[in-house]
């Protein structure tokens, strides 16, 4: 038993002196100064003559490597949906409505730029529930897990300002706040009171959410006669199931 055990300890010493004397010798060299060209084993193309970003050109008049594109260059993109951009218009993102949330006369959008439809609604609620929700809550009410622990008091989306027509309540300028976070007053830190998501979530997402948050706004404003007849039997007999089920409960 004894010896066994000795033996395995001598095996694992002899182990890993053996690394430590490989690794020895591959390291050994390192930090000693040497006027020879380093080894290249496989040179392949890594000494090709070529510029380097912000080197000093003699080709053109103005010195610059970096060269701004032709004049009358047109972007193209695949259009796949894999693809990070949707097509052509996500290159130039030259109209204002959809690219920055802004008309013409550099007025928020009253409404979303883009056609709205189911597919659209789910992924603004995907998105809403992995960006927003745990500040925002399920519900928009801002009493998020995180929320409630975060520097900086939560808006309730329910609230008049947000609806609509409210103050802050136009979905160019929603679409704004998702791109662009909540700026704190000048000089204070953190400099935005609610982060930007303008890496995380691009422009399509950012106005698939905006859709989500009306739908959210909507869920406690609609009246019970716009619900559709099908699913407002259905709506009735689960509110008049609720509070008995709570009483059953309770009993
Ligand atoms: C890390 C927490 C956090 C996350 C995540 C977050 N927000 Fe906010 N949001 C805030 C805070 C804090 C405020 C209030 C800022 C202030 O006015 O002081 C706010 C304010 C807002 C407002 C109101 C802006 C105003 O002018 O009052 C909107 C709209 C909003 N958030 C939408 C969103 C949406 C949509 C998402 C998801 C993309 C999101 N937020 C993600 C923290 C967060």
């Amino acid at each position: 038993m004894m010896s066994t055990t000795t033996q395995r300890v001598a095996r694992v010493a002899l182990a890993a002196a053996l690394c430590a004397g490989v690794a020895g010798a591959l390291t050994g060299c390192r930090g000693d100064r040497s006027d020879k060209p380093p080894r290249q084993f496989f040179p392949d193309m890594d000494d090709q003559p070529k510029y380097k970003s912000q080197a000093e050109s003699n080709i053109f008049r103005d010195r610059r490597t970096m060269r701004e594109p032709v004049a009358g260059t047109v972007a193209f993109a695949r259009t796949s949906a894999m693809d990070w951009a949707d097509g052509r218009e996500d290159l130039l993102r030259e109209d204002d409505r959809v690219y920055r949330g802004v008309d013409e006369n550099g007025e928020y959008v009253v409404s979303i730029p883009l056609p709205v439809d189911d597919a659209f609604l789910r992924r603004g609620r995907e998105r809403y529930e992995i960006f927003c929700m745990v500040c925002h809550n399920a519900n928009g009410d801002g009493k998020g897990p995180v929320g409630n622990l975060w520097s900086y008091p939560l808006p309730n989306f329910h609230d008049e300002q947000f609806l609509p027509g409210g103050e802050q309540g136009s979905d160019g300028y929603i679409f704004h706040v998702i791109r662009n976070g909540v700026p704190n007053a000048p000089g204070m830190m953190p400099a935005l009171r609610m982060p930007a998501y303008r890496n995380q979530i691009n422009e399509r997402d950012a106005w698939a959410i905006v859709a989500y948050v009306r739908a959210l706004q909507l869920s406690r404003a609609m009246p019970l006669q716009d619900v559709p007849s099908t699913q407002r039997r259905e709506l009735e007999r689960t509110r008049g199931a609720a509070p008995r089920a709570t009483q059953e409960a309770t009993q």
